[in-house]
């Protein structure tokens, strides 16, 4: 029996880890779930789930009524539910936000099974180092891929790691036609339903570049050994090349409950109800990815390879964009154009090892950001 903290409870991460939960209850007690502000799906996850704790993080705790679970609420709930004594906790809190709980869960001495890869991509080195050996289970599919393709093997074996991109919904869009995707185009996901965030990553190819920085702190590999692939069929997710040229490829159908259910119980595995790969006539492609015309793969790779605040800035500054694209104020290639004009300013900060550092960090790049949208609004005579 696995005792856990599912944060993040309500969102597309987390309400999957659910239904492994659901699928299994001889090997999971909920002792904790959060929200930001969905409390009607709160509410009825409590009533199923039965947590010791819940949390929510942005809403009226009174619309939760009476549930049974000790309740804590406001800012930095999630983050306190953390620290339960639990055997693994699930961060599938989204953006930035979930740094502070998976900073918490380490600290507090658990496992966490990370989907938040944002909180590596902020501040990788800082938690790599609170979360030791071991205690760090990726839940993304392609780290937990490359972490299954890693399993008993040498240091020495591994030459390089292969991550894979779908290409998301606009993979063949000329720059020209990219200028005319609106939000719900971006938000049509050829093989994953995911979260409104991560899903318009994907469709940029930012979501591959944050990877990118995941895969660099997770398996501590250079990003020139880092290579990723445009493979449209979302079967293999990731690979490792070992020193003779040999390639070990992870393939698994593309559901989210499978690296969720193995985060949760590794090294157990469990049938999590989704079925193996099939084999019979089907065709697996390979292709390069179009940086020149997905420019927020390569600026997050550089931001990476400049560590220190400009993973911090870009991750912030991707945020902004992603919002305002959403609200139409922007358009779909202005995602990367909105973040490089941030990198293209970020100033000394110090070492980011404590919350409040990365935090400002974060602060300065947001309104950076908000400014630089403002001014694109301007260019395009959409505001006055
Ligand atoms: N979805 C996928 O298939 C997938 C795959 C790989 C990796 N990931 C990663 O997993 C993470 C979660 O993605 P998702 O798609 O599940 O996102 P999502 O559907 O938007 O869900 C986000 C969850 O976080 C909660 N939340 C939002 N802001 C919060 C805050 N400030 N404090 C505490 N909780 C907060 C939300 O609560 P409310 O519902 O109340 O707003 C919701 O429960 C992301 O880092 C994403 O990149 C997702």
């Amino acid at each position: 029996m696995r005792r856990i903290a599912v944060l993040g409870s309500t969102g597309s991460i987390g309400r999957q880890a659910l239904d492994v939960v659901r699928a299994h209850p001889d090997r999971f007690e909920v002792a904790a779930l959060s929200a930001s502000s969905n409390t009607g799906l709160l509410r009825s996850q409590i009533r199923e789930f039965r947590p010791e704790y819940a949390a929510l993080e942005d809403g009226a705790p009174e619309d939760l009524g009476e549930t049974g679970a000790e309740l804590l609420s406001g800012a930095g709930s999630s983050e306190r539910l953390a620290e339960l004594r639990v055997d693994t906790v699930l961060n599938g809190i989204v953006g930035f936000a979930g740094l502070a709980t998976t900073v918490s869960a380490l600290r507090s001495g658990n496992t966490v099974a990370l989907a938040n890869k944002e909180s590596l991509v902020v501040a990788g080195e800082w938690v790599m180092g609170l979360a030791g050996e071991g205690r760090l289970v990726p839940v993304d599919s392609e780290h937990s891929a490359i972490f299954q393709c890693l399993l008993g093997r040498r240091g020495e074996e591994v030459s390089k790691l292969l991550l894979t991109a779908s290409g998301g919904p606009f993979f063949d869009l000329s720059a020209e036609e990219l200028r005319h995707a609106a939000p719900e185009d971006a938000l049509k996901h050829p093989t994953w339903q995911m979260g409104r965030k991560v899903t318009i990553d994907s469709a940029s190819m930012m979501n591959k570049g944050l990877e990118v920085i995941e895969a660099h702190h997770l398996f501590g590999v250079p990003y020139e050994d880092i290579k990723v692939v445009v493979h449209r069929q979302s079967v293999v997710h990731g690979g490792v090349t070992l020193a003779d040229g040999s390639v070990i490829l992870h393939a698994a159908a593309p559901d989210m409950r499978l690296p969720i259910s193995y985060g949760l119980l590794y090294p157990e595995r469990v049938d999590a109800g989704v079925g193996p790969v099939g084999f019979d006539g089907v065709t697996w492609t390979f292709a390069e990815p179009r940086d020149e015309v997905f420019r927020s793969l390569p600026l997050a790779v550089e931001a990476g390879r400049s560590g220190g605040a400009y993973p911090v800035a870009l991750n912030a500054a991707n945020e902004v964009a992603v919002e305002a694209f959403l609200d139409r104020r922007i358009q779909f290639p202005e995602l990367a154009t909105v973040t490089e004009e941030v990198l293209g300013r970020v100033p000394q900060f110090g070492v980011l090892e404590s919350l409040e550092a990365v935090r400002s960090a974060d602060r300065w790049a947001r309104e950076e950001a908000l400014a630089v949208v403002g001014r694109h609004e301007v260019h395009r005579g959409l505001v006055r």
